[in-house]
């Protein structure tokens, strides 16, 4: 069953149980797993290592791509068993373990780990767990559904468990386009000049020495949890299409626009869904997860190619992709996330960058991570990548949250994760503020009166003309930025009543 994906021989002797095969993971060992926004993901490992915490104490370094399906995540630190975790995450159980300080988590740029790994910034990877489609006659491991920071997990852990995931079609080979940059300081341009060429393996390069264990799996990704488009998003992807055909007319883009990036969730998800009764024709993608969306706009031609780094889709537009997955092959590039995200790389092509802030304020600064400017929601993954590098950065929020007794536009965000120097576009479901070439004094009334819930714009309106009196570049009331805060958590909404 599993021997035509099994094409070095020798390596048969290595097939185990996974549980066999947790025996390798040591307590206190650096571990890298396969997964990006719950693509390829290691399915047994996971439930083989909370098996064996039960019985023995074992405190790990997680290293992955991106988010685990397969509540992989909540389950590891539910069990005790992950001490530290970078570089990203959207799990509840493990957010609240997080924020209770249980778990030490690292929240970086996902261009950075791999490169921070080769650098010897962070300490080595022990074992690296990864999926795989099959491996290949010279050992190469041939990813599944992301490619995410496997390859460089692969190429430097000193021990490698394969798990064989027989539910993934052979037909993936192929997509996959496995370059990684050499070490600094010698290291020369990446070749990569559209977001369609291809210039590295379809498999990841091993040693079959260092391929320790090889596991059979059959389980599938989780499904994507992005919910459908609403009122809100629609009116926000209208913003968005009506800002960018202005950007066609005024001869700043073709109608093909430049390559798009689109962030996760449900936000980002949505907005490019709605490009589909766009005019634009023969875009590209060059972002870090195609979405139910992206794959929208490839049936429907609008899309001529994508680049990404993990496919994460919901369970109907799975199944009709693996069903369809030739119609794909030569219009999807699935890269390690180093590359999918390198800054020279996206300010090379010059990205329409879509990410969706939590919140942001009166001047531009967005937070897209912390809850109330204390508490991780997910990580800030590959916006930071994108956004300070592409040729166009647009954020989108809905302007309020939790039914409205939250302004997701503040006077001043309690966390920044995209400076204002970092963000062009902001847009709510009310409207769109164009903020290029702009001083802060100038962007405040922009966004206060394009973005903000019509029910918030007196509050910030009085903030801003008390905030002038005391002048500045930036113009704040110290003692008053965040007291929407304090009145959210005291009275159940930011509203001054
Ligand atoms: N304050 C508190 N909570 C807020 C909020 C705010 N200002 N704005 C939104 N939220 C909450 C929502 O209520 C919702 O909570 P729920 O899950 O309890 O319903 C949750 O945040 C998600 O918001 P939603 O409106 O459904 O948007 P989303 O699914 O598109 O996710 C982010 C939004 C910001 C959480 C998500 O895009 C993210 O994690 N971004 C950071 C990483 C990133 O941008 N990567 C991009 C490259 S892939």
């Amino acid at each position: 069953m599993y021997e035509e994906r099994i094409r070095r021989p020798e390596l048969m002797s290595k097939v185990m149980t996974a549980a066999q095969a947790a025996r390798l993971i040591k307590n206190g060992m650096t571990v890298g797993m396969s997964g990006f926004t719950r693509a390829g993901d290691a399915k047994a490992m996971p439930l083989a290592l909370v098996e064996r915490s039960r019985s023995e104490p074992l405190a790990l370094t997680l290293l992955t791509g991106a988010s685990l399906g397969n509540d992989s995540d909540g389950m590891m630190a539910n069990a005790g068993l992950v001490a530290r975790r970078m570089p990203f995450q959207a799990d509840a159980a493990l957010r609240r373990k997080i924020n209770t300080g249980e778990v030490m988590f690292i929240d970086q740029h996902l261009s950075e780990t791999a490169e921070q790994l080769r650098s010897g910034d962070l300490k080595e990877i022990d074992v690296a767990v990864v999926e795989a489609v099959a491996i290949t006659a010279d050992g190469g491991i041939i990813p599944s559904m992301s490619v995410g920071n496997t390859a460089t997990f692969a190429q430097q852990a000193r021990q490698v468990i394969v798990e064989i995931n027989l539910s993934t079609p052979l037909a993936l080979e192929g997509f996959h386009d496995i370059y990684l940059p050499v070490a600094r300081p010698h290291r020369g341009a990446i070749p990569l000049l559209t977001p369609w060429q291809r210039m590295g393996w379809t498999a990841i390069p091993v040693h079959p020495d260092r391929i320790a264990a090889i596991i059979i799996t059959d389980s599938p990704d989780s499904p994507s949890n992005a919910l459908p488009p609403d009122e809100e998003t629609d009116a926000i992807a209208r913003h968005v299409i009506r800002f960018l055909e202005g950007e066609v007319q005024a001869g700043r883009m073709g109608p093909e626009l430049r390559p798009l990036q689109a962030g996760i969730g449900t936000i980002a998800n949505a907005v490019l869904h709605g490009l589909i009764d766009s005019p634009f024709r023969n875009m590209t993608m060059y972002s870090e997860v195609l979405q139910d969306s992206a794959i929208e706009l490839l049936d429907s031609g609008q899309l001529s190619m994508a680049s990404a780094s993990s496919i994460t889709l919901s369970a109907a537009m799975h199944e009709k992709f693996l069903r369809n997955l030739e119609s794909y092959r030569e219009r999807i590039v699935l890269r390690p996330q180093e590359i999918s995200n390198h800054p020279e790389v996206v300010r090379r092509l010059g990205l329409i960058a879509l990410n969706t802030a939590l919140e942001f304020d009166i001047y531009g600064n967005v937070n897209s991570t912390h809850v109330g400017g204390t508490h991780m929601m997910n990580g800030i993954g590959g916006s930071g990548d994108f956004a300070r590098n592409a040729q166009l950065s647009i954020f989108v929020s809905k302007s309020v949250a939790k039914g409205g007794a939250i302004s997701s536009v503040v006077p001043m965000v309690p966390h920044v994760d995209h400076t204002e120097h970092d963000v062009d576009v902001l847009v709510s479901e009310w409207g769109l503020a164009d903020l290029r070439g702009l001083a802060p004094r100038e962007r405040a009334p922009l966004i206060i009166e394009h973005c903000a819930h019509p029910d918030y714009r007196p509050q910030l309106r009085a903030y801003l003309a008390e905030a002038l009196k005391g002048g500045g570049q930036t113009p704040h009331v110290l003692e008053q930025a965040f007291d929407w805060y304090g009145r959210y958590k005291r009275e159940g909404s930011m509203l001054v009543k």
